[in-house]
C-alpha cells in the first residue's frame, strides 16, 4: 500500500498544469458515445474513474481508438466512434469503480434503452446513496432495483424500458442528479425538466450544447427535449480546478509564494474555492483565455500572504463541496475561524469527509468542532506532524499530503493508491514541489498570526 511522506516547505515559486477534468472526462465519453459521428477528445483525466466510465461506453458498443496516452495510466487523447444513440447491450455487469458520478450518471443514461444492465462499485460506492437517482427515474417509469447490502445502495440492476418526461424538483442540490434525469430526458418523447434547489456543476447542459443539444435554462430549471441526437465535435477538457485546488491553498498560504496553474476550466459554477481562498487574504488573478468548447478556460495565479478565516456562504457550498477538505487545511493555516455549514452533503461522498477531515485536522493539532452540517475550525496555530489515514478518499489523502507541506516534522499519509481517482500524477507532482523548495525546518515554520 502506497504512501505520502510529506515535509514542511519554505516557500512554493512553479507553474504547471493541472490533469484534465473529472466531471467533464466522464461526460465527454458519455456524450461522444452516444454522439453520431467520430468526436476527438483531449487532454481526457485517464483517472481510475473516468476510465471505467469509458470502459461503460465501449461495453455497450462505442469505440474509442486511442491517439494519446499518460504512462502508467491511460489514454488522454482518443477519438471516440459515437453509436448515434443506439447503445447495444454490454455482456457482463459494468464496474464503476469509485466513481457517484459515473454510477448515477450511467444509470440515467442506461434506464431508457431496450436492454438490462447491471451497475456495480467498489465498497465505498456501494455504501453511497443512488435513492436520490432511483427516485427521479423511478417517477420517469424507470424499474431500477438497488440490490446492496444497504437499503437505496449500489450494485444496481437497470431494467431498461421506455420512459416517459417528468419535471423534477431535486431534493438536494446535485449535479449528478440533475445529469441522471436529463440524461434519461434524452431517450423519451417530449420534454423533462430539472428543477435545482440552488445552482450546481452545469458541464452536463454545456457539453450537450457544444454537440448540438438545445438545453433550455430558465432560473432554476433546466429542460431537454427528447430524441435529439448530439453531433460529433472535437473536445479539449480543460485542467481540473479541482485538483487545482490542493496547490492553490499550498501557494495561498505560504507567505511569498508564487503559482501559475495554466489552462484551467473557470467555469462560474466550480470556481468558489478561489472566491474563499481570496476572501482569507491570498491575491488570486484569473485570465479567460478562451470558451471555444462551452467551457471557460484560462491561467490562474496565486500569491501567497497570512491567511485569517471565513464563512463560506450557503449558496457556495455546491460550488465547492469536492474542495471543501483542503479549504479545511486553509482554514486551519489561517488566523481566526472559519465556520463551514450547511454542508451535510460531505457525510456522503467518498467517505464521511466530515468526519475524515475533523479527525486528520486534529491529529495534525488543529483546533476544529465537528457539527452535523460541518465544522468550525480555529485556525493559526502551527500544525505537527502526524500519520493520517486517507481511508481511500482521494481528496481526503491529497488535502492531508498539503497540510503536511506546512507541519513540523514528516507527515506520513497512508493508504494514497486512491488519488488516481482524480488526479494521476499528483504523487509526482507532490515530489517536484518537495525537490524544489528548502525545508521550512531549516529556517523558520510559515508563521501566522494568532489571531485575526
Ligand atoms: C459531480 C458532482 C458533485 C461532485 C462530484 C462530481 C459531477 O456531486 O461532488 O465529485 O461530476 O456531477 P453532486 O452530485 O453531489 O453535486
Amino acid at each position: 500500500m502506497s504512501e505520502f511522506r510529506v515535509r514542511s516547505i519554505r516557500a512554493l515559486d512553479a507553474a504547471f498544469p493541472v490533469p484534465g477534468d473529472k466531471s467533464m472526462s466522464h461526460r465527454a465519453a458519455m456524450i461522444a458515445g452516444l454522439a453520431d459521428g467520430i468526436s476527438t477528445v483531449r487532454n481526457f483525466l485517464p483517472s481510475e474513474d473516468c476510465l471505467n466510465t469509458l470502459g461503460a461506453m465501449k461495453a455497450c458498443g462505442v469505440a474509442v481508438e486511442v491517439l494519446e496516452e499518460m504512462p502508467g495510466f491511460g489514454p488522454t487523447a482518443m477519438r471516440i466512434h459515437g453509436c448515434a444513440m443506439q447503445l447495444s447491450a454490454p455482456s457482463a455487469p459494468i464496474d464503476c469503480g469509485n466513481s457517484g458520478t459515473g454510477m448515477r450518471l450511467l444509470a440515467g443514461l442506461f434506464a431508457g434503452q431496450s436492454f438490462d444492465c447491471e451497475l456495480f462499485g467498489d465498497e465505498s460506492l456501494s455504501g453511497r446513496p443512488m435513492g436520490r437517482i432511483t427516485r427521479p427515474l423511478g417517477e420517469m417509469g424507470a424499474r431500477i432495483d438497488c440490490r446492496g447490502e444497504k437499503p437505496g445502495c449500489a450494485p444496481l440492476k437497470v431494467h431498461g424500458t421506455k420512459l416517459h418526461p417528468i419535471r423534477y424538483e431535486l431534493p438536494v442540490a446535485s449535479a449528478q442528479v440533475k445529469s441522471a434525469v436529463l440524461l434519461a430526458g434524452m431517450f423519451c418523447d417530449g420534454v423533462t425538466t430539472a428543477v435545482q434547489p440552488a445552482d450546481t456543476r452545469d458541464h452536463t447542459e454545456r457539453m450537450l450544447e457544444s454537440f448540438g443539444v438545445k438545453v433550455v435554462t430558465e432560473g432554476p430549471a433546466i429542460s431537454i427535449e427528447g430524441g435529439q441526437v448530439p453531433q460529433a465535435r472535437d473536445f479539449r477538457v480543460p485542467g481540473d480546478i479541482s485538483s487545482a485546488a490542493f496547490w492553490v491553498v499550498a501557494a495561498a498560504a505560504l507567505p511569498g509564494s508564487r503559482l501559475v496553474i495554466r489552462d484551467v476550466g473557470l467555469n462560474p459554477t466550480r470556481t468558489a474555492v478561489l472566491d474563499v481562498i481570496e476572501r482569507m487574504g491570498a491575491r488570486i488573478t484569473r485570465t479567460v483565455r478562451s470558451a471555444a468548447d462551452g467551457e471557460p478556460i484560462g491561467d490562474i495565479e496565486i500569491h501567497g500572504a497570512a491567511l485569517h478565516g471565513t464563512e463560506l456562504l450557503r449558496a457556495e457550498i455546491p460550488n465547492l463541496i469536492d474542495e471543501i477538505p483542503v479549504i479545511a487545511v486553509a482554514a486551519a493555516l489561517a488566523a481566526g475561524k472559519t465556520v463551514i455549514r450547511n454542508a451535510k452533503e460531505l457525510r456522503v461522498k467518498e467517505t464521511d469527509r466530515i468526519t475524515t477531515v475533523v479527525e486528520g485536522l486534529r491529529a495534525m493539532g488543529g483546533q476544529v468542532e465537528e457539527f452535523d452540517d460541518g465544522m468550525e475550525i480555529t485556525g493559526g496555530a502551527p500544525l505537527h506532524a502526524a500519520t493520517i489515514e486517507s481511508h481511500g478518499d482521494h481528496r481526503i489523502a491529497m488535502a492531508f499530503a498539503i497540510a503536511g507541506l506546512f507541519a513540523r516534522g514528516e507527515t506520513v499519509v497512508r493508504n494514497t493508491d486512491c488519488v488516481n481517482t482524480s488526479y494521476p500524477g499528483f504523487a509526482r507532482q507532490l515530489a517536484a514541489v518537495l525537490a524544489e523548495s528548502k525545508d521550512a525546518a531549516a529556517y523558520d515554520l510559515p508563521t501566522v498570526p494568532v489571531s485575526a
